[in-house]
């Protein structure tokens, strides 16, 4: 067992104070990728985010990464601000950057070893690879990987630290439906078991309503929180229940899509 071995703790507050991200584009334009942005997160709680492209989704998680600064606002986790990255805060993004020149072992084993302590942690390398459903090809190099394999290795490569906040960038966007429903489960039985953080990004309705605490529905230009929407069915949730179908209802009101 892993459990507790590197363990955090139950941490993993997140505070978003008024930040906001402006980029110059190409034609030298400002573009306001976030504008005034606040959000609070409890320890544990799980955020999905949800949105049309472009309207900042995957800056958001840039910057509580650390990989990003705002222009303007703070952010901070359990009390400390972010100022840059951090192994405790794992992430994988929308398109995994596996480093080409290792296998998939080795890749997922990145951060440990560039921790220096790969070596007492090598069995954690072997069971991530197990709950991604890649042991097979653990010896495999990125090229031989299909897109949503490379997805499942950037997963295990984020969770193989423990972090205590996990950032997830539409991680499941390249499987097929069935094995997507399957690794949201896992997903949840992990953040289940290890009560991290977990902002979640996702382009799916069922899927932000499925897992999140509270869903997000962020709009574009300029980037901002349309509204927040609590999810208010226990967890295990039932895909078919007909509140699950009230709540797609609200979102897809929220988005501008009428089914009536
Ligand atoms: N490094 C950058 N330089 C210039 N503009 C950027 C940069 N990163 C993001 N942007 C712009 O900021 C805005 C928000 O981008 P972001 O990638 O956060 O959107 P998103 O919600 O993740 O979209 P998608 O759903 O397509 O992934 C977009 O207009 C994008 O073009
Ligand atoms: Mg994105």
């Amino acid at each position: 067992m892993v459990e507790a071995k590197q363990a955090s703790g139950v941490h993993g507050e997140i505070s978003i104070r008024n930040v906001s991200k402006t980029f110059i584009d190409a034609k030298n334009t400002e573009v306001k990728a976030l504008q005034n942005i606040n959000l609070e997160i409890k320890a544990g709680e799980l955020i999905t985010i949800i949105g049309p492209s472009g309207c900042g989704k995957s800056t958001l998680l840039r910057l509580v990464s650390g990989l990003e600064n705002p222009n303007g606002g703070e952010l901070y986790i359990d009390g400390e601000r972010i100022t840059g990255p951090h192994f405790t805060r794992g992430f994988a993004f929308q398109n995994p950057t596996l480093f080409p020149w290792k296998d998939v072992w080795h890749n997922v084993a990145t951060g440990l070893e560039a921790r220096g302590i790969l070596k007492e942690h090598a069995a954690d390398v072997d069971e991530y690879i197990e709950l991604v459903g890649l042991t097979p090809f653990k010896n495999a190099f990125p090229h031989q990987l299909s897109g949503g394999m490379a997805q499942r290795v950037a997963l295990a490569r984020a969770l193989v630290n423990h972090p205590k906040a996990l950032l997830l960038d539409e991680p499941l966007g390249a499987l097929d439906a069935l094995t997507r429903m399957s690794m949201q489960d896992e997903i949840l039985r992990i953040w289940n078991e290890r009560k991290m953080t977990l902002l979640f990004v996702t382009h799916d309705i069922d899927e932000a309503i499925y897992l999140g605490d509270r869903v997000v529905i962020m709009s574009a230009n300029p980037g901002q929180f349309q509204r927040i929407i609590a999810i208010d069915i226990p967890k295990p949730r039932r895909r078919n229940d007909d509140i699950f179908f009230r709540y797609k209802k609200i979102m897809l009101d929220a988005l501008g899509v009428s089914i009536d």
